[in-house]
């Protein structure tokens, strides 16, 4: 039996990371995996995270399975995180997931149940994972114009032109700030705009929001997520606690699922639940618990958000010395967007030529459409990144 598998596609960014690892140069910088990175190269564990976990070691008694959709506590803090009283808790499902990925994967299995022949519309581009997992479970993908490549902004009239297209029933995938990989993210007139596109073709709205944080702030970053819940009758909801928190490893995440009524709200959950249980049954609680002690307790939360916030301004700051350091080197404004795009990625531009040489002459990776992870930046390799890209130009 064994004998009729298929070897499967390696995934880009993972098999980079993997790249990196073995590559022996000390120099070598890492633009690659969406981690963040101190100026030494390192990801450290967030101090909430490590007070709560200290805590934690002395409150814990038990390690009793939770309820199949995950702790209640934890659904509480996460909604209010991500959408304040944007919409009516009793018309919220919600389940955590192992991960931001587990969240994606399990609204789109929800798809799948309520709509087989549902059309999932992405973003070209998106996360590859989205389409892996989407080709995977077998719906259909249908991209959506997202990104002008020479000016480095979203196409939005292409954007509308092509969500104008959807129909009732079909899924409208949309990345709810810092978008992964381009970094080029709607306004606020935007999001009002896809509201009233969602509106007028019926299309029911996931929304991807994995760097709530990492962009303009915790709240800022969530408008547009907050707009959509609270103008579209059915909106469902991936969030990741890897980033914002720093518990990659933990696989903390959680899906939120809007309906119309209380009543559809409850089918919903048990339709979240089965999914758990078909997967792995409980989800897991460790990362779960941590922020929901964080988010619930006033210093823990001060403490996490001041961190947070210097997170964001070092990645910032990183951006317009790169951005300057290239217009210098280049004497133009290519690369001007990089101060204008917001979170962790960006996507530069480049060639594969232009990307393998960046790799194998000066150690420098990216993923092979030539996103960056500005966070794998710090002030003293922004110089020498700068330089190599600026000579792999000539
Ligand atoms: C990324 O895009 O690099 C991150 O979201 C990590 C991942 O799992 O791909």
């Amino acid at each position: 039996m064994l004998n009729h598998l298929k070897a499967q596609p390696a995934d880009k960014i993972l098999q980079l990371m993997q790249a990196f690892r073995v590559d022996p140069r000390e120099d070598k910088i890492d633009l690659g995996v969406g981690v963040y990175k101190d100026a030494d190269g390192h990801t450290p564990i967030m101090r909430a995270i490590k007070a709560a976990e200290q805590q934690l070691w002395n409150v814990e008694d038990t390690k009793v399975y939770t309820s199949l959709a995950g702790d209640p506590a934890f659904h509480e803090v996460m909604i209010e995180l991500l959408l304040a009283d944007s919409a009516p808790r009793d018309r919220i499902a919600a389940c955590a997931t192992p991960g931001g990925t587990g969240a994606v994967r399990q609204a789109f299995d929800l798809v799948k149940l309520a709509n087989p022949n549902a059309r999932v519309f992405v973003s070209n581009p998106t996360w590859p994972n989205h389409l892996s997992i989407l080709e995977h479970i077998g719906l259909e993908i249908v991209p959506y114009r997202y990104f002008e490549p020479e000016s480095g902004a979203v196409d939005f009239d292409g954007m509308i032109a092509d969500l104008g297209q959807a129909r009732p029933g079909d899924v409208v995938l949309l990345h709810g700030c810092c978008h992964n990989p381009t970094g080029a993210n709607l306004t606020l007139p935007d999001w009002q705009a896809v509201v009233d596109i969602l509106n007028s073709t019926g299309a029911v709205p996931i929304i991807d929001i994995a760097y709530q944080g990492f962009g303009d702030g915790l709240e800022d970053d969530a408008v547009g997520t907050r707009l959509v819940a609270s103008a579209c009758p059915q909106v469902m909801i991936a969030a990741s606690c890897s980033k914002n928190f720093g518990i990659y490893r933990e696989r903390t995440g959680i899906t939120l699922v809007i309906c119309e009524t209380a009543e559809q709200r409850n089918v919903a959950q048990a339709n979240l639940a089965h999914l758990n249980r078909q997967g792995y049954s409980f989800p897991p609680d460790h990362g779960a618990r941590l922020v929901t002690m964080v988010l619930g307790d006033a210093a823990l939360r001060t403490d996490w958000q001041a961190e947070l916030d210097d997170v964001r301004r070092n990645m910032l700051s990183l951006r317009k010395q790169l951005s300057g350091e290239l217009q210098r080197l280049t004497n133009s404004n290519r690369f001007g967007f990089l101060a204008q795009h917001r979170g962790m990625f960006s996507r530069l531009g480049l060639s594969t030529t232009m990307i393998d040489s960046l790799r194998e002459k000066n150690g420098i990776y990216m993923v092979g459409d030539s996103r960056i992870n500005i966070a794998g930046l710090n002030v003293n390799t922004v110089p020498v990144v700068a330089r190599a890209i600026a000579e792999t130009l000539e």
